[in-house]
This record gives structure tokens, C-alpha cells and sequence, in this order.
């Protein structure tokens, strides 16, 4: 049909307009198509997505005898064990796992752990008895404006590693229970009570502290 209206000019500009019609077709044609596809895929994946948020326990805080898995890097999902600690640091990032479902509490940021092991000696009184062999979990939520911390780095105030939010610099000290030694965060960060066995780690019980910062980024 669209051809016809073509008729009434030259047969030079019919042969050039064709190509182009048929090229504007098919291009319609195609990007319907590509439409269609891509809006096939974007319902996948906020299917998926949805599907993720809405496992039951994804967004609970840690539970006693949950797992702790990697939560980013090459091992990402898999069980942190002894062996993947490096004595001294750095730390590794964490989720808590649901054994009997699987479910992988990653729904919610305040989730994140930061296990690391570090020698016994250098802890306080109160940080050792709450160790395992030297290895200790905090929350990777900053306490100041709720960044997570990133970084392991030689203290602004001492030659000690510490654990650093780069949002505002503030520092804290696992040997001290995580507490800040520079910057603008308020309080500690929440320390989880670990258990150890058969090399793998668990959770031993609720978040000692309050999770999460104190004001808006
Ligand atoms: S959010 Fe971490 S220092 Fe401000």
C-alpha cells in the first residue's frame, strides 16, 4: 500500500525511493522487534529481581548458625573458612546464610560483615574472649553516615591497620572492638559474635550494637 503513493514519480526516484521505504520499514520492523525483546528481558529480570528481594529472610539480620559466605570477588557465595583469612588482614566481605534454606540475607545492606583475623596478643581483654582463634566480625556499615567500609589501611593516628570508611575517613580498630580512633563516626562499629567449626564460620548470635549510621549521607 505504502508503495502505491510511490507511483506517480520518476522510475530514477521510485528505484531510489524504494530502498528507502523498504529500509524504513525494516528499520520499523526491527526496532519493534528489538522493543519487544528488550522489554521481554527487562520483565525477566525485575521478575528475578523481585524474586530475590522477596526470598523469605533475605532482608533479616544475621541468625545463630547461619553460614557466612564471600559476598563479592571470585569466591562470591562460597563459605568463608579459616583458610581463606589472612592472619593479620585483610579483611574478607561477607553475607550470612540461612543453612536450611540457602537464602543468602543480601537483601539488606546492614547485612555486610567484615571477618578478620588478627593475632590474638594484639587484642584487648573484651575483644579476645569474644574471638575465634583471632578472627573477629564487625558490620562493613559505617556508623557516621551509613557508607560501607571498604578499606583496610594504615592508620591517620598510629602504624596500625585499621578499617577505613572513605566516605568521611573515619577509622576504626578491630584490636579494640572496632572502636573509632579517627573521623567523624559516633560510635563502634557493631560487632557479630562468631563460632568456628570444622573450619568453617558461623554466626553465634545477634549483632552486639547498633547497626547502621546515625544520619543521612
Ligand atoms: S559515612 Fe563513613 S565516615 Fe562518613
Amino acid at each position: 500500500m505504502a508503495r502505491a503513493s510511490f507511483n506517480t514519480t520518476s522510475s530514477r526516484s521510485e528505484s531510489a525511493a524504494e530502498p528507502e521505504l523498504d529500509a524504513g520499514t525494516e528499520q520499523t520492523r526491527r526496532t519493534l522487534l528489538l522493543g519487544a525483546l528488550a522489554t521481554t528481558a527487562c520483565l525477566g529480570c525485575s521478575t528475578e529481581a523481585r524474586a530475590g528481594e522477596d526470598a523469605p529472610g533475605s532482608d533479616e539480620r544475621p541468625q545463630k548458625g547461619d553460614l557466612l559466605v564471600f559476598s563479592e570477588g571470585d569466591q562470591e557465595g562460597k563459605p568463608v573458612t579459616l583458610a581463606d583469612l589472612a592472619a593479620g588482614g585483610p579483611p574478607v566481605h561477607a553475607w550470612p546464610k540461612d543453612p536450611k534454606t540457602s537464602v543468602v540475607r543480601s537483601a539488606s545492606r546492614l547485612n555486610e560483615i567484615l571477618i578478620i583475623r588478627l593475632d590474638p596478643a594484639e587484642l584487648d581483654e573484651k575483644t579476645r574472649e569474644r574471638a575465634v582463634d583471632g578472627i573477629l566480625a564487625y558490620s562493613a556499615i559505617c556508623s557516621h553516615a551509613g557508607c560501607p567500609v571498604t578499606a583496610w589501611v594504615k592508620s591517620d593516628v598510629g602504624d596500625k591497620d585499621v578499617f577505613k570508611c572513605m566516605c568521611h575517613n573515619s577509622e576504626y580498630d578491630p584490636r579494640a572492638g572496632a572502636q573509632v580512633v579517627f573521623g567523624p563516626a559516633p560510635r563502634r562499629l557493631a560487632a557479630l559474635p562468631l563460632a568456628l567449626a570444622d573450619g568453617s564460620l558461623s554466626v553465634a548470635g545477634n549483632f552486639i550494637g547498633k547497626v547502621g549510621g546515625a544520619q543521612p549521607g
